[in-house]
């Protein structure tokens, strides 16, 4: 059922994020019939567009990153009716009249002000909205990631938004929270009784967070080469998976009851010391069989950004003592896959003797992407008559094979909770701050340090020094397993 009528504002509404993920996102929930009729899609960037020339364009370039087999002709053409595009420059107030023009229908319509556009335009855009008179009762404002570079500029864009909104009409969106496997960790930890009496030092040896991926930097070299893995990807995807493998059970998924949980572990990670931290940059190689150039060739200039960051992370609580999270993720690595691993720790004393079978430890897989699902490592009898011959094998669920529908994107259930109204997927000011507080001594640290990224192949695993980084502590790297 449709949730309650809604103006989305997007600020830069002829960009990649809204192109690519925003609006077939909307064009899907509104397939669903999840808008109101008289909910509006308003477009703001510079481009000089019409209406009618901005539903072309969005015609144009939209429904290639529909998913397979979700276009419907007449859902697209209800849904066209629904997009406008005002040509804005958000820095003149003046200009802001008339995007008001189109914002009529009374103050119950939510307004989702979605900030896609750099984020030192954070500060002035929330200011022009509120001399403007546009911000409602119902107003909301989204704030795409990165919230700022460090902890100083994002402490200032969180006291520019806030100047204007309560932090209850801010969504800080962190799309990997809004990812199916990523809440089906919360129903995973805390509805069932099987793990959580587990899910301590006591029992798991360590815990891997790895975000793959095989694309490069592409064409967004500009924002990328500011950036880099751990501003991009750490400090808010990785740390965020973190926060939910490892947070106390929180008394209920009310927003704040999350976030305070997350907000707390945080606040325990032990800062990293220089042996915790690889940062590498991928040389040219070859993906899926491609060559592919290395990332300063796609630049077109010398950097030393880094495109994977490997870090060794540790948790100062009851809870995690002398636990490490090894977490890992970059650009151009031999293929797209996300995963978060728990291992356990080896039983104590194995009763089939020294001579027994060797028992490898329990673990446990969550699979984020592509091919979502869970597994679960046992060891089990095989069967014979001679003996205890124990084997690893694996429960195994597809989520596709069990509950065989789409998996919907991030964004679909993260646009409508910002109609809901609905924040426990989104960030509160304190965790960005906690988050950039922890990131920002390994920044200090690499721009201190003239050595400088390593360099890894692409279409490789990365650097050899993330190798070393984890065997040193007698472990290894998950690989991935087949079915
Ligand atoms: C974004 C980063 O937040 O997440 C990108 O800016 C990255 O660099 C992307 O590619 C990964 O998201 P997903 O959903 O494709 O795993």
């Amino acid at each position: 059922a449709p949730v309650a009528a809604c103006d989305f504002v997007v600020f830069g509404g002829t960009g990649d994020l809204a192109f690519r993920k925003l609006l077939p996102a909307l064009y899907l929930r509104d397939r669903d019939g999840q808008l109101t009729p008289d909910t509006r899609i308003v477009s703001v960037s510079r481009a000089g567009l019409s209406d009618e020339d901005y539903r072309d364009k969005v015609h144009a370039e939209v429904r290639a990153f529909l998913p397979p087999g979700t276009f419907d002709a007449d859902a697209w053409a209800a849904f066209r009716e629904r997009l406008y595009h005002r040509e804005l420059d958000v820095t003149n107030l003046a200009a802001y009249q008339d995007l008001a023009k189109v914002l009529v229908g009374g103050e119950d319509r939510v307004r989702a002000f979605y900030l896609s556009c750099a984020p030192k335009l954070f500060g002035p855009v929330s200011r022009n909205l509120h001399e403007a008179g546009l911000i409602t009762e119902k107003s909301r404002v989204v704030l795409e990631k990165p919230i700022g570079t460090d902890l100083a500029s994002a402490r200032r864009i969180n006291d520019e938004v806030g100047a204007v909104f309560h932090e209850h009409q801010i969504y800080r969106i962190d799309h990997y929270l809004g990812k199916e496997t990523v809440q089906n960790l919360l129903v995973l930890r805390f509805a069932n009784m099987l793990f959580e009496p587990l899910w301590r030092s006591g029992s798991i040896d360590h815990v891997q967070i790895t975000v793959a991926e095989d694309l490069g930097v592409g064409g967004r070299g500009g924002y990328y080469d500011d950036a880099g893995a751990l501003r991009d990807m750490v400090q808010n995807h990785l740390l965020q998976l973190l926060c939910l493998v490892a947070m106390e059970p929180p008394a209920s998924v009310d927003a704040d009851a999350v976030r305070d949980e997350k907000l707390k572990v945080l606040q325990a990670l032990r800062p990293t010391g220089p042996g915790d931290v690889v940062r590498g940059q991928y040389r040219s190689g070859a993906v899926s069989g491609a060559a592919v150039a290395g990332y300063t060739e796609e630049l077109g200039g010398p950097s030393s950004t880094e495109t994977f960051v490997a870090l060794r992370v540790g948790i100062d609580n009851w809870r995690w003592a002398g636990v490490p999270f090894y977490l890992r993720t970059g650009k151009r690595l031999d293929r797209r896959s996300s995963e978060i691993v728990v291992q356990f720790r080896p039983v104590p004393h194995s009763i089939f003797g020294a001579d027994g079978p060797p028992l490898s430890a329990n673990r446990l897989v969550l699979r984020l992407q592509p091919d979502e699902g869970v597994r679960l490592h046992l060891m089990t009898k095989e069967p014979g008559p001679g003996g205890y011959r124990a084997r690893g094998a694996s429960l195994n669920l597809q989520f596709s094979e069990t509950f065989k529908t789409r998996t919907p994107d991030a964004y679909e259930r993260l646009l409508m909770d910002i109609v809901r109204g609905n924040p426990t997927l989104f960030m509160r000011r304190d965790e960005v701050e906690a988050a950039w507080t922890w990131t920002e001594p390994i920044l200090a640290a690499w721009a201190a340090d003239a050595v400088g990224p390593k360099p890894y192949a692409a279409g490789s695993s990365g650097p050899a020094a993330a190798i070393a980084l984890i065997e040193r502590d007698g472990r290894t790297w998950h690989e991935e397993e087949s079915t």
